[in-house]
């Protein structure tokens, strides 16, 4: 109606994508809580329809039946203790499981079907709620979120990104080879990066924030500079959430 204000103002988004290592998820996490805002871990969708696949004896090359099952994934992220998030699929806790190297090949193999990144869409979209939304992924900011008010990409070292991996996986009690780290890292950087669907590189517009020298914390310090430069101030923040 004329002269009535408009309260149905869209939730905000930031994207942050990059390869693997580059400490997205944690980067993510702390900036999402720090917002109050809502967080979108899209690779956790690629690692759980990978893993359901397999628990239901699917080839993770039949496209029709992976993407049937991406459509029907019954997931839930439920908030646990130390704000941490559980993450059960079918109703079993697989928070460990889809954090292991092979959890993380097996979805980059599925993430190159495109049945599976359209059946994975409309899930997506529906984590974007006021007052805003961190999402993180490969391609947020290209495909799933292209109207972001900020697009960062993060990069690191292959080596920094190696070792990284390796003291997670360690901190989290995991088996990991240095290694063969690297050599499943770079595998999987390759297949993302040369995908013919939603490749892994940085929207046009993307701030490319190199992480290789930077603590997490100064990681998340150029994050909110950057918020700042994108208009969005902390007493904005702070009111939203
Ligand atoms: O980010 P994370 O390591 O959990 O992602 C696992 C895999 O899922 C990636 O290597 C990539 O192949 C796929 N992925 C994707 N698009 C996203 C997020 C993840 O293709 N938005």
């Amino acid at each position: 109606m004329q002269g009535e204000v408009s309260e149905s103002v869209a939730p905000s988004v930031v994207t942050i994508d990059g390869p693997s290592g580059t400490g997205k998820g944690t980067i993510a996490a702390i900036v999402a809580q720090k917002l109050g805002w809502h967080m979108l871990d899209s690779g956790a969708l690629y690692r759980l329809t990978a893993l359901a696949a397999l628990n239901h004896a699917i080839d993770l090359k039949d496209k029709i039946r992976v993407a049937a099952v991406a459509e029907n994934l019954d997931v839930e992220f439920v908030t646990g203790v130390d704000s941490q998030t559980i993450i059960k699929l079918e109703g079993q806790d697989v928070t460990n499981d889809i954090r292991t190297e092979t959890a993380g090949n097996n979805a980059s193999i599925i993430a190159t079907i495109p049945e599976v990144r359209a059946a994975l869409l409309n899930r997506q979209h529906a984590f974007l709620q006021k007052p805003g939304l961190i999402a993180d992924g490969r391609d947020m900011g290209t495909v799933i979120f292209p109207d972001a008010i900020l697009k960062i990409y993060l990069t690191a070292s292959a080596e920094e990104r190696a070792s990284r991996r390796y003291k997670q996986l360690k901190g989290k009690g995991l088996n990991a080879n240095i290694d063969s780290l690297s050599r499943e890292i770079s595998e999987r950087d390759e297949r993302d990066s040369n995908r013919a669907v939603a490749p892994l590189k940085p929207a046009e517009d993307a701030e490319i924030l190199d992480t290789s020298d930077l603590t997490i914390e100064e990681v998340v310090e150029s994050v909110f500079v950057l918020l700042q430069k994108y208009g969005l101030s902390e007493s904005d923040w702070n009111e939203l959430a």
